[in-house]
């Protein structure tokens, strides 16, 4: 498939910008400072918190944020399990039934559990990191998927 292109000047802070790109749904979303920040305290919950499966990410993609600039995270919106769409969380708040959780994306269909940068929990049903598509910048405020 083509590249597509995104205009994301007007992506407000926990927005997500929903896009397609061969038949997949592309999710750009800008972080807050605290959903940042909260991203390394994880590290002990998640099966790959450094990434290091390379199959879920483009080589240049590193580190805890999955993303060129910090604050905006591209991901395929698709359960890494069986395809189900993930339901966004933004908000920073502790759940019942994980008081580690602090946001992110949460799969309807068997409950796997995925922070602001698409990492996966432990202890879900999901195998690895949500896929972080390639991309890159045209310039600040244009980013092409593809
Ligand atoms: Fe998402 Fe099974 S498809 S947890």
């Amino acid at each position: 498939g083509a590249p597509v292109t995104a205009d994301i000047s007007a992506l407000a802070e926990g927005q997500r910008l929903i896009m397609e790109w061969r038949g997949q749904p592309i999710w750009i979303v800008k972080r807050s400072k605290a959903i940042l920040d909260a991203l390394p305290t994880l590290d002990g919950h998640l099966r790959d918190p450094k990434s290091e499966n390379k199959d879920q990410q483009p080589a240049y993609i590193k580190g805890e944020t999955r993303s060129i600039k910090p604050e905006i995270s591209v991901l395929v919106g698709l359960c890494t399990h069986l395809g189900c769409s993930p339901e966004m969380k933004a908000e920073i708040r502790p759940e019942p039934f994980d008081p580690e959780w602090k946001g992110g994306y949460f799969c309807p269909c068997h409950k796997s559990r995925f922070d602001m940068a698409g990492r996966v929990f432990q202890g879900v049903p999901a195998p690895t990191n949500l896929v972080v598509p390639p991309h890159y910048y045209e310039n600040d405020s244009t980013i092409v998927i593809g």
